[in-house]
């Protein structure tokens, strides 16, 4: 029988346009290159290099053993849900109800996206504050709302500009969205300019989405949330998950927590979308938040340290860095090479066989940027940083 090869044809012109006018996200089209490219060193994937501590997989695997690989609730295990309550209240000392204000998610992805779906009305505005992960301004128009970016620049350590965010609102905003500390960058908002977002946020009536998926990967201090600041528990979004801090990516789990109306409303796309999150992912995640901690702490450990290297490397080479105060992103300029990113990102791919992301890839501004990820081994990263110094110093 002949086999029936699959085409595009007369099917292409019947998608939705929202979805064609969607630019393909600049890190995916990059990484096409680097997969067919032998002996790379991967500086650009966002995820940990560490595999997922023992004992949380074998709670994973503990719960096939069981059969429990059935649907949970749609909102997700009550015991989870339950130490997901107990962690946030011993952290940031605020008490949200596991019954009716904690969902369980598919990874923080999923809860971005049906926390703006729950909230937008067609047109509305959501500013968030570039340069940031690639999925925001995305999620933002697939729920067909208005992405309003907010630059932030290096000079100033990427801190958001209250004068500037105030100027921007307007009858149409709904809500903020915030990432600290912050994929691409590693920088963080303290506390005084939290206060005065949450400030912002109460006069306007609005909602802050709060995605602090990198809180655990804290270098300075302790991670302040702005769910600790009095009147923002109700008006936030607040948004986690087990892929960084767990080394989970792969497990796809998150959660989401807030007032009633809003977990409720989230809850309701979730049950006819997803119905739930992975079941055998929420028995690992239990094991990963009442035992996990001392692993957290181990890999934390090791991102500190390649930190460190890694912004004195760049900056020996002469690729001037903002030094990160989270997560797991260097995010240098590359100015003084005269290159774009782009071209920065293929020449150094195709001659040293190392990978990073070009800046436009998380906002227009940042043509003078690149990222570097840091999850990866010291001697994968001091390799990389010599190859990096050999290309610069060729141009
Ligand atoms: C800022 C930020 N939010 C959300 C995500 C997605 O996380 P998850 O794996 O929980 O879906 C990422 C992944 O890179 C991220 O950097």
């Amino acid at each position: 029988m002949k086999l029936h090869v699959v085409t595009s044809h007369n099917v292409d012109n019947l998608l939705s346009d929202n979805v064609i006018t969607l630019p393909p996200s600049g890190i995916r089209e990059f990484f096409d290159i680097v997969y067919n490219t032998p002996d790379c060193i991967s500086l650009g994937v966002g995820e940990p290099d560490f595999v997922t501590p023992w004992r949380i997989s074998d709670a994973g695997i503990y719960a096939i053993k069981d059969g429990n690989t059935h649907y949970t609730s749609n909102k997700g295990l009550q015991e989870l849900r339950q130490h997901i309550a107990a962690i946030i209240s011993k952290k940031h000392n605020v008490l949200y109800d596991p019954e009716t204000q904690i969902l369980v998610t598919i990874g923080v992805s999923e809860g971005l996206d049906i926390a703006l779906r729950s909230i937008i009305n067609p047109g509305d505005e959501v500013i968030y504050f570039e340069p940031c992960y690639v999925s925001y301004s995305a999620t933002i128009k697939l729920a067909y709302g208005k992405a309003v970016a907010i630059p932030t620049h290096c000079e100033d350590g990427f801190a958001i500009d209250i004068n500037q965010l105030q100027k921007t609102i307007t009858h149409k905003t709904k809500a903020i969205m915030l990432n600290y500390p912050a994929n691409p960058t590693g920088a963080s908002i303290d506390k005084q300019t939290l206060e005065a977002i949450a400030s912002l946020a109460i006069h306007h009536n609005l909602i802050v989405i709060a995605d602090e998926i990198y809180d655990e990967i804290t270098y300075n201090g302790n991670h302040f949330s702005i769910i600790s600041i009095p009147g923002m528990p109700e008006r936030t979004i607040y948004l986690n998950g087990f892929s960084k801090a767990y080394a989970m990516t792969g497990w796809r789990l998150g959660y989401a927590c807030g007032s009633e109306s809003i977990i409720s409303a989230m809850n309701k796309i979730h049950q006819y979308t997803a119905l739930c999150a992975p079941s055998i992912a929420q028995y690992a995640a239990i094991e990963a938040i009442t035992h996990g901690q001392r692993d957290v702490a181990t890999m934390r450990s090791h991102y500190v340290k390649r930190r460190n290297f890694i912004t004195s490397r760049l900056q020996e080479i002469g690729l001037e860095c903002y030094p990160p105060r989270g997560a797991f992103y260097a995010f240098p300029s590359i100015a003084k090479t005269g290159l774009s990113s782009r071209e920065f990102a293929v020449r150094l791919l195709k001659s040293h066989k190392v990978a990073v992301v070009p800046g436009t890839a998380f906002g227009s501004c940042y043509d003078n940027h690149i990222r570097c990820s840091y999850a990866t081994s010291i001697e994968q990263l001091k390799e990389a940083m010599d190859r990096i110094a050999d290309f610069v110093n060729t141009l």
